[in-house]
């Protein structure tokens, strides 16, 4: 298959796809990857990147931390790497956004590459360098814009991975057809029933390769999110503080998707879109058995309250990306509070 090009002058690079690396400088290699991913593919990682020292974070959410961040860093002091090594992430979009920013950080930032292993990190995360960890305050709220120098995507390691975990992923490839293609969402319509069919590589390998289609053209239009890259925003504005406030037991995905139903049902109050664009995305979550609805209970205070601390904000504005047509989305920022809160209450 060809690589695609995130076109960013020189910083540019390539995604490739297959199980070997592409062809890079050489240099000493600190690979970071996760419990769950070691066990499972320890020797697979050990023949890509070679020869590495490797350094295994605990699995799950709770690690995008300072912590972890710090231990990353220390290691690579531990090991005497100079400014002549890289970084390497092997993992999901936790393993991901961490070792690029700990990448980013160690001796005032050293080159890094990504190789996705969870559907997530394959449509969304491992393109586009940014890179962070959460706080209490909010999801992704310390972090830099550090491209990485590849990205190698192995469609066969979505093999292993769970159902959740691919409905994780899942939620992203919907928004990334929702915001940008039309006929990649008819795509998804007709062969939604496939979508939990491991088997199906030829059909996950398109998949996986339109979606970073459409986020190495998004990111080259606007690398720090000026602008266009904000659109990539879709459904965020109400997922970051869902997964906040659930303590990440709600995972991103699930809460994107419940993100764009809020933004859905926003743009419908605004009489932004149609009632059957809104059934047509619903019916799409549905089926690839994607949540809708909010947690039971879902603090309306504290959920405006994290919305207040989104990046996408400006003068003090909370901002949606909402939808206009199956394909196409708007950034809008001047909504009263009370619309949000009614969506919120009726979702
Ligand atoms: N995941 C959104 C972005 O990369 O801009």
């Amino acid at each position: 298959m060809n690589d695609i090009r995130v076109e960013l002058a020189e910083r540019s690079y390539n995604i490739n796809f297959g199980k070997t690396l592409p062809v890079l400088a050489p240099r000493k290699t600190l690979l970071v990857t996760d419990s769950n991913i070691y066990k499972l593919y320890a020797d697979l990682l050990k023949e890509m990147v070679k020869p590495a020292d490797i350094f295994v974070i605990p699995a799950g959410e709770e690690s995008k931390n300072a912590d972890t961040f710090l231990a990353i860093c220390r290691k690579a002091a531990e090991l005497h790497l100079g400014r002549d090594c890289r970084f390497a992430a092997a993992g999901g979009g936790v393993t991901g956004d961490l070792t690029g920013f700990a990448a980013s950080c160690y001796l005032r930032g050293v080159p890094f590459i990504q190789i996705p292993t969870s559907l997530l990190a394959m449509v969304d995360s491992s393109v586009g360098g940014k890179t962070g960890i959460d706080i209490p305050e909010g999801k992704n709220l310390i972090g830099a814009f550090h491209q990485p120098e590849s990205v190698t995507v192995n469609t066969a390691f979505l093999a292993t991975l769970s159902d959740r975990e691919l409905a994780n992923g899942l939620a992203e490839v919907v928004k990334t057809a929702a915001i940008a293609d039309e006929k990649f969402f008819s795509f998804l319509e007709d062969n939604a029933k496939h979508l939990y069919d491991r088997g199906k590589t030829a059909l996950f390998d398109e998949i996986v390769r339109r979606c970073c289609e459409i986020k190495a053209h998004v990111v080259s239009c606007d690398e720090k999110e000026s602008g266009l890259r904000a659109i990539l925003n879709y459904g965020h504005t109400f997922a970051h503080p869902v997964e906040t406030l659930s303590s990440y037991r709600i995972s991103h995905g699930e809460a994107v998707s419940i993100g764009m139903e809020c933004a859905g049902l926003l743009a419908l109050e605004l009489g932004m879109w149609s009632k059957e664009q809104y059934l047509r995305q619903a019916a799409l979550l549905d089926a690839l058995h994607l949540p809708r609805r909010l947690p039971e209970n879902t603090d309306i205070d504290s959920v405006i309250e994290l919305m207040k601390s989104d990046k996408k904000n400006r003068n003090g504005k909370i901002t949606f990306v909402l939808p206009v047509s199956t394909g196409s989305v708007k950034v809008v920022s001047d909504i009263p509070v009370e619309l949000i809160r009614k969506v919120i209450s009726e979702n």
